[in-house]
């Protein structure tokens, strides 16, 4: 019932974001060129590392995936999705989801303790059915603070269905901002946003939509309670894998990640 009353008011729901947020406490700078990282994921919400992954690299994640028992993949539309892929395949074990460096910058970022939710591989295909590529439409994956890693494994144009973002959109200043000015937008707690609210978003948030266009071996960091979505998928194809992280403070042991990273 509290819970249905603070949804419903947007100062009290802002209040309780505010309440939430204050238990985090940004942690010491950490070394470079992981604070440069992390600096960048503060203002924009969002940071690219090209050349994170060689080809090679990017190849026997690829091989590891596609080789990988049919029973494990869910279908998800035109993708194609192996949660936990970390058990299964030892390579993406070793290079993506025991990654140390990720730990260091979400743990800063988040200032708490970090759960890797799941690692997750992913293979998206051509569909003219999907107006939207992995992920659905645009969204925030909460309204907590959260933390993913994305390396793309193939090259990633404007027709491969790149990540979409909007920088600035991921702070509490910019949350309220939304909030307050967004029109219609019902229920004030939901996630969703529909095409019109987000070019209304962009105006009240001076900002822009950015599009992550990148070759294959690219890692995006991203706080993924900013606006973000993926684009349509036009031609070919798209290998990636996935981080999910969480603070260990916001961390339910019921959490079904599947649902979860379907946003
Ligand atoms: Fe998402």
């Amino acid at each position: 019932m509290i819970k249905k009353i603070i949804k419903s008011n947007k100062s009290l729901f802002f209040m309780a974001l505010k309440f939430k947020e204050n238990k985090l406490k940004p942690r010491e700078k950490i070394e470079e060129p992981l604070n440069n990282y992390l600096q960048t994921l503060y203002k924009d919400g969002v940071v690219v590392i090209p050349d994170f992954f060689t080809e090679e690299e990017c190849k026997n994640m690829i091989d590891a995936y596609e080789s990988i028992d049919k029973k494990y993949v869910k279908y998800y539309e035109n993708d194609k999705r192996i949660f936990g892929i970390e058990k299964i395949s030892p390579i993406h074990k070793r290079l993506f989801h025991d990654n140390n460096d990720f730990k260091k910058i979400g743990e800063a970022y988040l200032g708490d303790d970090l759960v890797l939710q799941t690692t997750m591989a992913a293979k998206i295909t051509t569909d003219n059915n999907q107006k939207f590529g992995s992920g659905g439409s645009w969204h925030r994956d909460s309204f907590s603070r959260q933390f993913k890693a994305i390396a793309y494994l193939s090259d990633v144009e404007m027709s491969n269905g790149p990540f979409m973002y909007i920088k600035g959109s991921h702070t509490l200043k910019n949350i309220k901002k939304v909030l307050f000015k967004l029109r219609n937008h019902k229920p004030i707690s939901s996630f969703r946003y529909n095409d019109d609210e987000i070019k209304e978003c962009c105006k009240i948030l001076d900002s822009e939509i950015s599009y992550f266009t990148a070759p294959k071996g690219t890692l995006i960091l991203a706080d993924i309670r900013g606006l973000h979505t993926g684009m349509s998928i036009e031609e070919g194809h798209r290998y990636a894998v996935f981080n999910y992280y969480i603070a260990k403070s916001f961390h339910q042991t019921n959490n079904n990640i599947e649902k979860l990273a379907n946003y």
